[in-house]
């Protein structure tokens, strides 16, 4: 594709997630605010499956994985500790001519010479470095002392929360800690639509282990993130590794492999997954004098753990999703004509509704009553939907550019009124070959079911 057609495609992504109630951005009546996202009834569904099936695969189907829920608001000195106080920032300049703040490592450059990429003026100041994170205050006094952060990732929870999980959870290493929620970052440029944002959400896990065993199990966790995004439908061809060379690696890490994904806009990270070491646990018993070390019971050796950590964005990785799933082909109209069919091709495990319901016609109380009771049988299993309006072309239409796997539609053969052998039974359809099959209406939730897991 060329970049004009890329374009146009994330124009259409963009549109098509604000007509379908996926993402619309946040105080959109008041002009909006920049950076900040708010996910319509369709996006919140998609995002909730992602997460699900994170914590399932990440942490309920392993024995040696827990999870943790931390506070957003942060004490300042794990911050301090941590390093994010003094240096998680971003170089910034300002442009003289259209008073634009930019990120210097994204200024655009022509003959040599960097530019604003929004006007064109070379009048750019020097950069300096601006600090990433939210700062707020907690109580009803205004000094130094009430200073609280949001959290720039959710990860630091998890290593000031280390002796507590590992006291309760009485676990050995290896063995992880997981943790899915908000971060926040003041980002200089947010752009491209929800992947660079000021509110975002994670998915991470930080998996201790003994020093020796650092190198295997990055690569190991990588093969896992990898399989991951095969499984919820990412093609592979689209998904890239990057190995993070030694010099742009953060100094405490012995190896980070970005997992890269084909945007529109460009291939871009959806999440890191770095050897950390020890840093992090040795920076907060430095910083609180706290015993956060690990005393191995065969051994009898005492030690700090160090650390593997995949880290992805929950945000990031919906905009894979989305920007995956958006195809275009043709599809007969009611009159039989050709006409250009949007569908998303979701993976029905994170379709945000797996099965639309139809009675053939709205006006017929018998049909009516047979596609509630199918909804009702359904709806315990999954995520359903249930439309009587419009042609049931429209109909089909509608669901598949909201990336609904199965329509299930509701005739006279199902009332019996062309034969006994057909009562009870519906036409079930699927979303990307359009096909139908007969099936008994009995045997829908398991059907259905034994493809959406
Ligand atoms: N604990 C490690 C950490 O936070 P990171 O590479 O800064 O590492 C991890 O962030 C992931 O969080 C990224 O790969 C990305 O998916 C997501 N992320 C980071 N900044 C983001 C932003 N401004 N908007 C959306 N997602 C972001």
């Amino acid at each position: 594709m060329t970049g004009k057609e890329n374009a146009q495609r994330m124009e259409k992504i963009v549109s098509l997630c604000k007509r379908r109630g996926f993402i619309f951005q946040s105080s959109e009546i008041y002009g909006g605010l920049n950076g900040v996202w708010d996910y319509g009834p369709l996006g919140v569904e998609l995002k909730n499956n992602l997460k699900q099936y994170w914590w399932q695969v990440m942490v309920r189907e392993r024995d040696d994985v827990v999870g943790l829920d931390g506070a957003i608001l942060t004490h300042p000195a794990a911050l301090k500790a941590s390093g994010h106080v003094d240096t998680f920032s971003d170089p910034m300049v300002d442009c003289r001519t259209c008073k634009a703040r930019l990120r210097a490592d994204q200024l655009a450059e022509k003959n040599g010479v960097k530019q604003c990429p929004n006007c064109g003026g070379k009048d750019l100041t020097e950069a300096r470095p601006f600090n990433l994170m939210f700062q707020t205050q907690m109580g009803a006094s205004a000094d130094p002392a009430s200073i609280a952060y949001l959290r720039p990732e959710t990860a630091q929870s998890i290593f000031v929360q280390f002796r507590n999980v590992l006291d309760v959870s009485r676990k050995k290493l290896p063995f992880g800690i997981a943790q899915i929620g908000k971060a926040f970052r003041n980002e200089i440029n947010p752009r491209n639509f929800t992947f660079r944002s000021r509110e975002f959400e994670q998915m991470e896990l930080e998996y201790f282990c003994r020093p020796e065993q650092g190198m295997d199990l990055l690569a190991y966790w990588l093969k896992e993130r990898i399989r991951f995004y095969e499984e919820i439908g990412i093609s592979r061809k689209r998904l890239h590794v990057l190995d993070v060379p030694e010099k742009e690696r953060a100094f405490y890490s012995k190896g980070t492999f970005d997992i890269e994904y084909e945007f529109p806009f460009g291939r871009q990270e959806l999440e890191g997954v770095a050897y950390r070491t020890d840093y992090d646990l040795q920076q907060h018993i430095k910083a609180s004098g706290k015993p956060l070390d690990y005393f191995d019971e065969e051994t009898k050796e005492r030690f700090v753990p160090h650390v593997v950590e995949p880290s992805a964005g929950v945000d990031r990785t919906v905009l894979a999703l989305i920007c995956d799933a958006y195809d275009e082909d043709s599809a007969p109209d009611e009159k039989g004509k050709m006409e250009t069919r949007i569908v998303m091709r979701f993976h029905p495990r994170m379709a945000p509704i797996k099965c639309a319901i139809f009675p053939l016609l709205r006006n017929k109380e018998a049909l009516v009553a047979k596609a509630r009771e199918v909804q009702a049988l359904l709806r315990p299993h999954m995520n359903v939907f249930y439309d009587e309006g419009g042609a049931i072309g429209r109909r089909y239409r509608r669901q598949d550019e909201i990336g609904t796997p199965f329509g299930v539609t509701i005739d006279f053969e199902t009332l019996g009124e062309k034969g006994d052998e057909l009562r009870d039974t519906v036409t079930l359809r699927d979303r990307d070959s359009m096909k139908q099959q007969r099936a008994a209406i009995k045997d829908l939730p398991q059907l259905i079911s034994s493809k959406i897991r």
